[in-house]
């Protein structure tokens, strides 16, 4: 079955063909980084215009380079949500327009189950986790842990109170005047940082259960960086003790969630990291250290998967869609859905 997957839920239009057959033949993506960049942050009207004027080429682009001619297409998906509400519409309207047309099944695709399902689509067959496993969903809009009982069959174990990862790397930048999108250049600039010049607390880990809360490290870093000298040196150095805060918590989490902290869930040694922070060095090479130390294994998207993008929304369609669902010719999208 050969699946086109859109992607539209923000600032990143994604287009890939996945071949239950032969795996994935073709992805493009456009980002509207720069298009957004003077506003600070996302802005969902103009989101939405970029994403008319971009997908039915991203869509050409794709299947040009996937061998294919539009007809050969069994199935289209898209993400149904959650996501900005007129960036979601453009690419419902334009899938479900194209199955209808050629008379091929469309299916909605939850863009957090996109994500959780993109380490399953390494190439080495052997390098895909195998549910039950634990996820680690760090994006801009998410920070959960979930048990992946099998692909479909979810349990949430625990989640931010407040702020997301990815959206308290993005504010703690913005407050230290690192311009948008600011997780990655706090990343970035946390490499030339010094460990321990710093130290901020890591919220929620004094006390048992699996939730997170990062509004409080955004104002920790607030008024280090004002009580500072504000130098180039500084920034650097309150960005390295924030993002090993940040780090630190999220695997010291993740281990109790292996560990099976979350209750009635089984001990597990397998998780699986999804989402834009997934794509973060030190985050990587501390679960990394944490899996191999208990004997277990961590799975990550390629740095390309980990944010936005097609493939993981055609893979999560092909699925379902392979498994028989699909939805009806109505175009229906969900802004707020809990997976
Ligand atoms: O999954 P994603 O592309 O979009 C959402 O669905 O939210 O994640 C984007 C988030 C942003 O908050 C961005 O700052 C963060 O992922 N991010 C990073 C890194 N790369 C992206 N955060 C920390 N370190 C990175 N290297
Ligand atoms: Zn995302």
């Amino acid at each position: 079955m050969k699946v086109l997957g859109i992607e539209t839920s923000c600032d990143e239009t994604g287009v890939a063909v996945y071949d239950t057959d032969a795996g994935l033949r073709a992805h493009a993506l456009y980002s509207q980084i720069d298009l957004h960049a003077e506003y600070g942050g996302v802005v969902p009207e103009l989101a939405s215009r970029d994403h008319v004027r971009k997908l039915l080429p991203l869509i050409r682009q794709t299947l040009a380079e996937a061998g294919l001619e539009v007809g050969e297409l069994d199935g289209v998906a898209y993400t149904a949500g959650p996501g900005l509400v007129g960036a979601l519409l453009v690419g419902a309207g334009v899938a479900r327009a194209l199955a209808w047309a050629l008379e091929v099944p469309a299916i909605g695709v939850h863009h957090m189950e996109g994500h959780l399902l993109a380490p399953l689509l390494e190439d080495d067959p052997a390098g895909r986790p195998q549910p039950p496993f634990v996820a680690l969903l760090v994006s801009g809009g998410h920070t959960q842990l979930i048990h992946v009982e099998a692909i479909g069959r979810y349990r949430l174990l625990g989640e931010t109170l407040d702020d997301a990862a990815g959206e308290a790397f993005d504010k703690t930048a913005k407050l230290m005047g690192l311009p948008y999108p600011g997780g990655p250049q706090l990343a970035a600039l946390a490499e030339q940082g010094r460990a321990g010049v710093f130290r901020f607390a890591r919220p929620m880990t004094d006390r048992p259960g699996l939730d997170f809360s990062f509004s409080g490290l955004k104002t920790q870093v607030l008024l280090a960086w004002q009580g500072s000298d504000q130098s180039d040196e500084t920034r650097a150095d309150i960005a390295r003790g924030f993002e090993d805060a940040v780090v630190d918590t999220l695997a010291i989490k993740c281990a109790r969630a292996l560990d099976a902290a979350g209750g009635d869930t089984p001990a597990c040694d397998t998780l699986v990291v999804a989402g834009g922070v997934g794509a973060n060095k030190r985050l990587r090479a501390k679960l990394q250290a944490m899996a191999e130390q208990r004997g277990g294994r961590v799975g990550f998207p390629r740095p390309a998967f980990c944010t936005d993008n097609g493939a993981m929304i055609a893979f999560a369609g092909a699925l379902r869609l392979q498994a028989g669902q699909h939805d009806d010719a109505s175009v229906r999208v969900t802004p707020r859905w809990d997976m």
